[in-house]
């Protein structure tokens, strides 16, 4: 009996210790024992943990999700006219009911080619692009909100356009104040042909009474009174303080005006004047226009230009980049905004949009007074004159003169060439200067051989001898306290009880230089040479010399070798060619 315990208890502690042996050794071997018998195992393993915490480690992107505000204001600069933010306070007020215009949410809005929304009155249709409240003191309908919109319906004294409402969305109330469009100014009134769309200005006045002085927070248009909105849009009224540009930014004058729209006579000691230049939707896919683009900024910042304001459609990389670097760097000076075009062709950049715009010229020119009003109505409260140009046009006062502040003070008292405006005149809502042609003259040679051919028009002096006359192709300074409606070349409208039509400046004091060919080509002959530029000397050429340094536009000394290397073999190819096409 005992000796059969025993032997249980024997084969017990056998099994026993056999497990535990098994223990031991599992122990050891999924630990660092096995690590010091097998090197090479071991190496082999920590390459496969490695690997395993290289993946962990992927660069992808571990901030944060942007907060609710962040997105917004991302919004905001995507879709500069849509009032989300506006729109999502207001639905988180608790609402009293509104039987009359009940307030449109986003499903209800009817966007358009991303940045219009639409409107439709009888066989009228709107694609409205804007809305600015307009309080300034000559204007006499003022206070009024303009929708800036493309109608399908042409300049025509005798149309009689269909009842439409202004909805004022006031902040703090639920329903809307209604107000009658009471103004319908078309800025075409040259032509026009079937299926297009016109760029005009609607206006509706604020009311009498107790909102008569109110800015309305966001506006819609509708057909009938009580309707609910299919639009919706952000009423612009910017007139704080342009933020102080740092020292090396504002050359000419460095108090910031402080915006006072109206009384410009009363102020005892006058700020300095301010201007603003306004370009049309950029359109340059395929030409590299960066460096022209960097010589004429740098000469508007030292002729006076506070701000220029530039509208996207497609840029040649590298152009994208200039603009990129000083909206980045000069922030104030350079500001790139959103545009498509207005009757819908998609804005697929670049290659589609840029053949939509060559595709139907006319309607090209239409859609270009979209940009210089939503320029000129953005930025009227912050700056005195603003200017409508295209990168190869340039306002250079002459004479003793050299930055627009001076030229508008000789332009006051100049005589208006050619007496159109009366003797009488106190105010002109326009400086004009006449155009003069700085064709390319590629076949000369250059007028400074000491100069790179890299600075346009630093090189380019040679000018046509005759100036055009006194409208063509002219460009002006417009006053931003009376011009209503802009074309590019002069005003369609202005306030005509405040100031007179537009002043042309004698050739004296001032020309516009354009750098293009002229359309009449006997204008090219025997040129002369006129270097009026070359007084900003030698700091334009620092100035453009050092964004190229900055954006890497200078070559290294390898690349430079090769360039010049691939030069001399393909002009070598090119004189092989025409000697062996030419045995003679
Ligand atoms: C709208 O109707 C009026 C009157 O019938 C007509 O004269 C006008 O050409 C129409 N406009 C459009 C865009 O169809
Ligand atoms: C503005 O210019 C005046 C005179 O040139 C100078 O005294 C003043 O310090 C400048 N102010 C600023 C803010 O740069
Ligand atoms: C230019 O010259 C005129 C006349 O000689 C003078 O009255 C004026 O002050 C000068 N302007 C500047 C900016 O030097
Ligand atoms: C180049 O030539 C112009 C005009 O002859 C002169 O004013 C300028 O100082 C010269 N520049 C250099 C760097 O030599
Ligand atoms: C301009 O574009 C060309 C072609 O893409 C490129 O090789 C060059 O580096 C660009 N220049 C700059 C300064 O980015």
């Amino acid at each position: 009996m005992s000796s059969t315990y025993t032997r249980l208890f024997r084969v017990l502690f056998v099994i026993i210790l056999l497990k535990l042996i098994f223990l031991v050794v599992l122990y050891w071997r999924s630990y660092e024992g096995v690590s010091k018998l097998t090197a090479g195992l071991s190496q082999s393993q920590s390459q496969s943990r490695r690997m395993v915490d290289i993946f962990d480690q992927l660069l992808v992107d571990r901030r944060e999700m942007p907060s609710m505000e962040q997105r917004l204001r991302w919004i905001r600069q995507e879709m500069p006219s849509f009032p989300l933010e506006e729109l999502l306070q207001r639905q988180r007020r608790p609402a009293g009911r509104v039987d009359c215009g009940p307030a449109p949410d986003l499903m209800n809005i009817d966007f358009h080619n991303t940045y219009w929304q639409r409107a439709q009155a009888e066989n009228l249709t709107y694609y409205i692009y804007g809305a600015y409240y307009d309080d300034r003191e000559a204007v006499p309908e003022a206070p009024l909100v303009r929708l800036l919109t493309m109608i399908n319906q042409h300049d025509d004294k005798s149309f009689k356009y269909p009842a439409t409402y202004c909805q004022f969305w006031m902040e703090d109330r639920d329903r809307p104040v209604i107000v009658p469009v009471t103004e319908h100014k078309v800025m075409w009134p040259f032509g026009h042909a079937p299926r297009r769309y016109y760029p005009t200005f609607m206006g509706c006045r604020l009311p009498e009474g107790r909102h008569r002085w109110e800015v309305p927070q966001m506006v819609s248009l509708v057909a009938d009174h009580c309707d609910r909105a299919r639009n919706l849009l952000r009423v612009v009224y910017e007139v704080d303080a342009v933020e102080q540009l740092p020292a090396s930014e504002s050359q000419p004058g460095n108090g910031s005006k402080v915006s006072t729209p109206t009384g410009r006579e009363e102020d005892i000691e006058e700020p300095p004047l301010r201007f603003a230049v306004c370009v049309k939707a950029m359109d340059f896919p395929y030409e590299d226009k960066s460096w022209r683009l960097i010589e004429w900024l740098e000469l508007m910042r030292s002729l006076g230009v506070h701000k220029v304001v530039l509208y996207d459609a497609q840029m040649h990389p590298n152009m994208t980049r200039v603009v990129r670097d000083y909206v980045k760097n000069s922030p104030g000076f350079v500001e790139l905004r959103p545009m498509s075009l207005g009757r819908g062709e998609p804005h697929a950049p670049p290659h589609f949009h840029h053949y939509a715009m060559e595709a139907d010229g006319f309607n090209r020119i239409l859609n270009e007074m979209i940009p210089y009003n939503d320029c000129f109505y953005r930025n009227m409260y912050k700056y005195d004159y603003i200017g409508v140009f295209d990168i190869d046009e340039v306002i250079m006062p002459l004479g003793n003169r050299t930055t627009w502040p001076e030229l508008i003070e000789i332009s006051r008292a100049a005589p208006d060439y050619g007496n159109t405006t009366p003797a009488s005149c106190k105010e002109w809502v326009s400086f004009c200067y006449r155009n003069v042609y700085y064709p390319r003259y590629p076949e000369r040679p250059k007028v400074y051989r000491n100069l790179s051919s890299s600075f346009y028009m630093l090189q380019h002096v040679e000018r046509v001898r005759e100036h055009c006359n006194r409208a063509a192709a002219t460009k002006c300074l417009h006053d931003t306290r009376f011009a209503v409606g802009l074309h590019n070349h002069f005003t369609f409208y202005h306030t005509e009880a405040a100031s007179c039509a537009a002043k042309s400046v004698p050739i004296e004091f001032a020309q516009m230089q354009h750098y293009r060919e002229p359309d009449t080509k006997s204008l090219l002959i025997d040129p002369i040479i006129d270097a009026s530029i070359w007084r900003f000397q030698p700091q334009l050429q620092a100035q453009i010399e050092e964004r190229y340094r900055r954006l890497g536009f200078l070559p290294d000394e390898r690349q430079l070798a090769e360039t010049l290397e691939r030069r001399r073999l393909e002009d070598e190819l090119i004189l092989r060619e025409a000697v062996g096409q030419n045995p003679e």
